[in-house]
């Protein structure tokens, strides 16, 4: 039982890795830079959606009151969230999936 959670964690790490590596190269390089390709975000998992929303509730109501996310817009966000995940101390794949999350449900 508690080796199946384990091992569902495991795979869903490597495969939110390799999303955020491939995510990562492109913005990485300015050459790749199409402004609203940033902001859009690209279609999460089922899986990937409820980690972030797991990742946001545990982490991001630590030193403010949650803010949610339907109180800023992408751009906004797209703003905010880096800044947030390093002071959450998010590792890639919880960025990613938080940032998933947070883009998905922001204000329109
Ligand atoms: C280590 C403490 C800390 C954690 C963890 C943290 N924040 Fe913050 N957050 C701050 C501080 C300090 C500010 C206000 C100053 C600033 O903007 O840097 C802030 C401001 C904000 C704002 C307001 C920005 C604005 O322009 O009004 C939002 C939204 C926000 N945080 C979202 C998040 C989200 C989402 C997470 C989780 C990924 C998170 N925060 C985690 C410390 C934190």
């Amino acid at each position: 039982m508690k080796k199946e959670v384990v091992v569902t964690l495991a795979a869903l790490s490597v495969m939110l890795f390799a999303q955020c590596a491939k995510k990562m190269s492109p913005s990485t390089k300015e050459k790749a830079k199409t402004e609203t390709a940033e902001v859009t975000p690209k279609a999460a998992t089922p899986e990937e959606m409820a980690m972030g929303k797991t990742v946001f509730t545990d982490n991001c109501g630590k030193c403010h009151k949650l803010r949610q996310p339907g109180e800023f817009t992408t751009k906004k966000w797209d703003n905010i969230l880096p800044t947030m995940c390093k002071k959450a101390k998010l590792t890639p794949a919880q960025s990613t999936a938080v940032t998933a999350y947070v883009m998905a449900n922001a204000k329109k």
